[in-house]
């Protein structure tokens, strides 16, 4: 298992260009089930989750092409044909290697008036359940049948008639289930507390170009008016903002200067609130945004939330940039159960971070010290590079497959912006 050295102190400066969104990628790629003509993807983040959910189309017998691309680029172009599906089943093996193959359910139910798909298992951040990915499809009218660690989805008469939902709980991979398999339905389905990240907005304009009708993108109540097909379609995927708040706190911590290019600011409002909060420059320049720390940082008190609220997958990052800031901060995390698991590595990174259930105290500390640490899961790995980039001394971050689930080509990215880092494979 790969590993990277970190060689701590050094300022981030420079330019560095944000990659697409791997949670836009990975509900818009099982969209080109939802035709039998060519969807061509453009800014696919070259991640092993990417990798993963090709192989699992190809499982379908949809067929991939990757457009040339230079060695050197960021990104990469995917076309994507489900000309014939030859198995509407998702296996175990396939499943149980990431979580967000679910995401084919409602588009291969929509193609095929039926789908069969592993449950996924829960993973390290929580238990992760799918109970409203179901209950949207059944309201949708779709019968549901769970056997033997299986989901079997079938639409009566082959087509599914639509319907309403209102989500108990915001949820974005439940909201892109539904959202998929309304597209094609035989009526009008509305979604109420829909999830409204920007993902699900991607996610809607992409079916809007391949041709559905859709009303409220950008709200929790959406509106999908059911049409018989849907076409293909080129496009491009937004830009990861996960990624760009990561590297802003990667910045900062070091007390350095980068322009992120291509990131949304808009898409970004709470983590760039949240930086400025810790005494972080942020403001828009040249198509991204522009961030430096050349000055104490300041604590923060915050809770994660739904989107427009601070995001869940930010809380890792930040955590580790408010190890370095004067005085306590607060994060309590309110969407999985178990999304502290950086928290023990950091401390032994000379951090002191105090948990009480969903609620860290985050005690900043003059100085970080380098030291071997173990990547648990994908934010969380983020976080202890993030430390190892401010931490005197080396540190060294095990069990990289996790990072190269979320971030793409990481290491050329760091070093890109002047890191001293290192990557070397099993010893
Ligand atoms: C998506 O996961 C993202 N993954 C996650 O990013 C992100 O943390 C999460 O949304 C929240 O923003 C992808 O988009 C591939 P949810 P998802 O359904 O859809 C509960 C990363 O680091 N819930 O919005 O699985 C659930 O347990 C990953 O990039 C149910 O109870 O998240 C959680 O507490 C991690 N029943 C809450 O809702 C369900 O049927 C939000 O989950 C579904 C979810």
């Amino acid at each position: 298992m790969d590993k990277i050295i970190i060689r701590g102190g050094k300022r981030l400066k420079g330019a560095l260009p944000v990659s697409g969104a791997k949670n836009a990628a990975l509900t818009l790629l099982p969209c080109a089930l939802l035709t039998d003509e060519p969807l061509t993807l453009r800014n696919l983040p070259r991640l092993a989750d990417i990798d993963a959910f090709q192989h699992l189309m190809n499982q379908f017998g949809v067929s991939t092409t990757i457009a040339g691309s230079r060695p050197g680029d960021f990104g990469r172009v995917m076309t994507l044909e489900a000309t014939r599906i030859t198995s509407p089943v998702a296996p175990y093996e396939l499943v149980r290697k990431m979580r967000a193959s679910i995401l084919v359910l409602g588009p291969m139910l929509a193609r095929m008036g039926e789908a069969t798909v592993s449950l996924p298992g829960g993973c390290a951040i929580g238990n992760r359940p799918i109970d409203l990915h179901l209950k949207a499809l059944e309201a949708l009218g779709a019968v549901i049948e769970l056997t033997a660690g299986y989901v079997r989805a079938i639409a009566p008469d082959g087509g599914l008639p639509g319907g309403r939902y209102s989500f108990p709980v915001v949820s974005v991979g439940a909201t892109e289930n539904a959202l998929m398999a309304a597209a094609t339905a035989r009526g009008r389905t509305t979604l109420h507390n829909a999830a409204r990240e920007p993902e699900i907005v991607d996610l809607c304009n992409l079916l809007a170009a391949m041709g559905a009708v859709i009303e409220g993108i950008g709200t929790s109540d959406l509106t999908i008016h059911g049409v018989p097909r849907l076409h293909g379609a080129t496009y491009r995927v937004m830009s990861d903002r996960i990624e760009a708040g990561s590297y802003a706190c990667a910045a900062a911590i070091t007390g350095g200067e980068v322009l992120l290019k291509n990131a949304v600011i808009e898409e970004m409002e709470a983590t760039v609130q949240a930086l400025r909060d810790a005494g972080v420059h942020v403001e828009p320049q040249a198509g991204g945004i522009h961030v430096a720390a050349d000055g104490p940082l300041r604590a923060v008190t915050l809770a994660t939330a739904p989107y427009p609220g601070f995001p869940t997958d930010m809380q890792a990052q930040l955590m580790a940039l408010l190890c370095r800031a004067e005085g306590a901060s607060v994060l309590t995390e309110t969407i999985f159960e178990n999304r502290y698991m950086h928290v023990p590595e950091l401390n032994r990174m000379g951090a002191h971070i105090e948990t009480r259930g969903r609620t860290a105290v985050v005690h900043g500390v003059p100085q970080l010290t380098g030291a071997e640490v173990m990547a648990t899961d994908l934010r969380a790995s983020m976080s202890l590079v993030i430390a190892g980039l401010a931490a005197e001394g080396e540190s060294q971050v095990h069990r990289l497959y996790h990072l190269d689930r979320g971030y793409e080509r990481l290491e050329e990215k760091l070093a890109l912006l002047g890191a001293d880092v290192e990557r070397v494979g099993a010893d």
